[in-house]
Parts: C-alpha cells; structure tokens; sequence
C-alpha cells in the first residue's frame, strides 16, 4: 500500500512540478479538472504501444488484449463503487453524455404528462438542461428543491418538493460550486415511498469519498473520469440492471446489436446496448489505473487529508473581513471546494490576479446559473482540492489573496 505521503504524491505529477508566472504552480481547480500521475500516464502509454486494437471485433491478438483490458477496466469500477453486477457499468464519454443517455433514454421513454421531474437548485447545467428537454417534450414539470441559509437541503425541503407525482429526482451528491454533501440516501428514500427513480451525478464525489452503490441504492449513478485523476473522455453511468435492460438505446449503430435486418433490428445485451462505435479503451486503461491510484491511498485518507486543508484555509479565510464564503463551513457536510467573493472586485479579476502569483483556481458562475441567480451573485470564485494539495499550496493561495485588492487601488 503506499501512504499518505505528500511529498512523494506530487513526485508522481509532472503537471505539478512546475513554475508558473514565476511562481510555483499552486493548482486549486481540481473540481475542473485533477492532474494525472505518471502510473495513469505510463497506463494509457504501455496500452497503446503493446496491446492497442478494436476491441471485441477481431479474433486476433491486439484485438483481444484491448477487449481483455477494456473488461478488466470495467471489472474495476465495478469493485470501486461496489455495483452488484459488471454489466451495470456503462462506460460513457463523460457525466455529461451519462445525463443525457439517462434522460434521453430513461427519461423520454416512462417520462408521462404531469409528472414531475425533482432537481436541486445547486444543479451543474449538465443536470438541468436534459431534464428541461425532457419535461418540455412530455409535458412533465420541473420542480427545485433550494437550499437552507447554510447551502443544505432541509429533511423539510426534501417533503415539500418529492412527492405523489415525482417520477424523477435527479441530484449532484456533491455541488460544484459549495461543496455541499446532500442527503441521497434520505432522498432515495423520500423517493422510495413515490416510486421515483434517483438519478446522482457523482462527479464531484467519487474522486474524493467513498461511494457504495448499493449503499446509496440510488437508481442511476454517474461520474467522469478526469475528475479523478483519470484522462478527459472517459466517463461512467451506474445504472440498476432492470432499469438498464428496459431502456431503449441512446446511440445506434455497430457494436451495440444483436441483428440487424434491412428493416430492423435487435439490440446487444447490457452494457453494450449503451456503447455505441469504437470505445475509449484507452481512456477506460486510464480510469482504472486511476482507481488503483486512489485505492492505493485509500478514500478515507483522501477525505481526511483534504479536510485538514480545508480548516486550515477557512481558518485563514474567514479572519479577512473582504472575503465573503458560501455555502456550508461546516465540515462533515462538505467537500474540499470553497467558493468565496471578495468585496468590490469581480471574481474573474480573482482570479487573473491569483494567475500572476501561480495561484490557479476557477471564477465564473460554474455552469450552475439558476444556483447563482437564486444566491443572488452573478459569480463566485472557487478553489478546490485534491490529494496532492499541500498547506504550501495553501499559504501561497493566501498570501495571493490579501494581494488582490492591493492591484485594484484598495489600501488593503
Ligand atoms: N464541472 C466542472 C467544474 O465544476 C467543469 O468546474
């Protein structure tokens, strides 16, 4: 097993290991995006110089070793998220695409007339827009559930919203914006009673917490790759067998049947129903070593390791009076994402400011507008943490910020 060692992580990143505007890189934008290390690197690498081929089209080596991998990829994230069954695993370009396959499948298929379809109002557009298609297209409503003043769903919340007529709950189980934990297992249950299905987009969880499937007992369950130190182009959609075997295909075409005819066809079993075209088999070597990576650390290290760097941050950030945090501050509740303002200075002048210090964190409204309409903000800014992050990092984000208001002509 290798342990916690910061010093040692960063060895592995070589995007880490660099200077930037002449500063060190301190990257705090590991909700965008996470760096890779050299054992996902050397990954995809030793794929594509020894075993890269079409997988489960030819019946020669290379053909049979990327099937091989591609399966044991699969197999992988079976085992991470504790699915019960291999076919339960979809693998999608991203958790964008598994949204949209679930409500472009899922959802235009049992979707009928006066349903309703329960969001959040923390909701990244990716979890907004295909249910908006959805409702517009069967007549179903949306409906939001909002957040408390400390950026929670309330138990009284969750009654007021799901209910007799919720067909649909779909849900982050972690904002990208506030870092916020919602309540999904109390959800599914809400949900349960209605007989809605649940629908969580794990993008910001995963990475950083330990998520169990069966658990949870959400429906469909979904999340990216690169967002845990995997490539970009890889994603996954978790998807209870029955739900996924009553659903009609999303993408047509090779692969993905079982016989075709000049008028017809019939369709592949799961997973490969939903795996349209030539697969990432690249990217899914990447994303399982990418789960070896951070199984090697362990979740329950990741989650303590970043929450000491976020009492260390809000310690220092909540002692300057210019800076404004939303969203929980309460720990247990939250993730490693802090999304703040400083007064008087737009959060994109934050940000290129924090650039010129070697600073690197993420401002603009977060592809969640109606979270920022309803916080009153036109945007926020945002630093987020993963593994490698250190209370370096940290202090260099710190000093950067008292800076910024200094640049603008403000005496502090
Ligand atoms: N969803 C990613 C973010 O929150 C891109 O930054």
């Amino acid at each position: 097993m290798v342990k916690l060692d910061i010093e040692g992580i960063i060895d592995d990143f070589p995007t880490l290991n660099q200077d930037v505007n002449g500063h060190r890189l301190a990257y705090l934008d590991s909700a965008a995006t996470t760096q890779r290390p050299i054992q996902v690197l050397d990954a995809m690498a030793k794929y594509n110089k020894i075993s890269n081929g079409n997988p489960h089209r030819g019946a020669y080596q290379l053909s049979i070793r990327a099937t091989e991998e591609y399966d044991f990829s699969r197999q992988r994230v079976k085992e991470f998220i504790n699915a019960r069954e291999v076919k339960e695993i979809i693998f999608t370009r991203n958790t964008t695409e598994s949204l949209n396959l679930i409500a472009n499948s899922y959802g235009m298929e049992f979707v009928k007339e006066g349903d309703e379809i329960v969001l959040s109002i923390s909701e990244h557009h990716s979890n907004i827009l295909p249910w908006q298609r959805v409702a517009r297209q069967k007549g179903a409503v949306l409906k939001y559930m909002y957040l408390d003043d400390k950026g929670r769903i309330t138990d009284e919340e969750m009654d007021r919203v799901i209910g007799s007529k919720t067909k649909i709950v779909a849900i982050a189980h972690m904002s990208n914006v506030l870092g916020t934990i919602h309540p999904i297992r109390e959800i599914v249950e809400r949900a349960r009673r209605v007989g809605a299905t649940v629908v969580v987009d794990g993008a910001q969880a995963v990475p950083h917490m330990k998520v169990d499937v069966r658990e949870l007992d959400a429906d469909f369950y979904v999340f990216s790759g690169h967002k845990m130190l995997g490539p970009m182009g890889i994603g996954v959609l978790y998807g209870k067998r029955k739900l996924l075997e009553d659903m009609p295909p999303y993408l047509l075409g090779g692969d993905m049947i079982e016989y075709v005819t000049e008028q017809d066809a019939t369709f592949a079993p799961i997973p490969h129903k939903f795996e349209a075209g030539t697969q990432n088999v690249e990217g899914a070597v990447g994303l399982g070593a990418a789960i070896e990576y951070i199984e090697d650390i362990g979740l329950d290290s990741i989650r303590d390791h970043e929450m000491k760097l976020m009492e260390y941050t809000l310690d220092r950030l909540l002692d300057i009076p210019y800076v404004g945090i939303q969203g929980p501050k309460d720990l247990k509740s939250k993730g490693g994402i802090i999304s703040f303002t400083i007064d008087g200075v737009h959060p994109h002048d934050v940000s290129t400011i924090l650039d010129a210090y070697g600073v690197a964190i993420r401002s603009g409204h977060h592809c969640a507008q109606p979270l920022m309409k309803y916080m009153g903000l036109p945007a926020t800014s945002r630093l987020s943490f993963y593994l490698y992050n250190t209370k370096e990092d940290v202090d260099q984000f710190i000093r950067a910020i008292k800076n910024v208001r200094k640049w603008l002509g403000y005496g502090a």
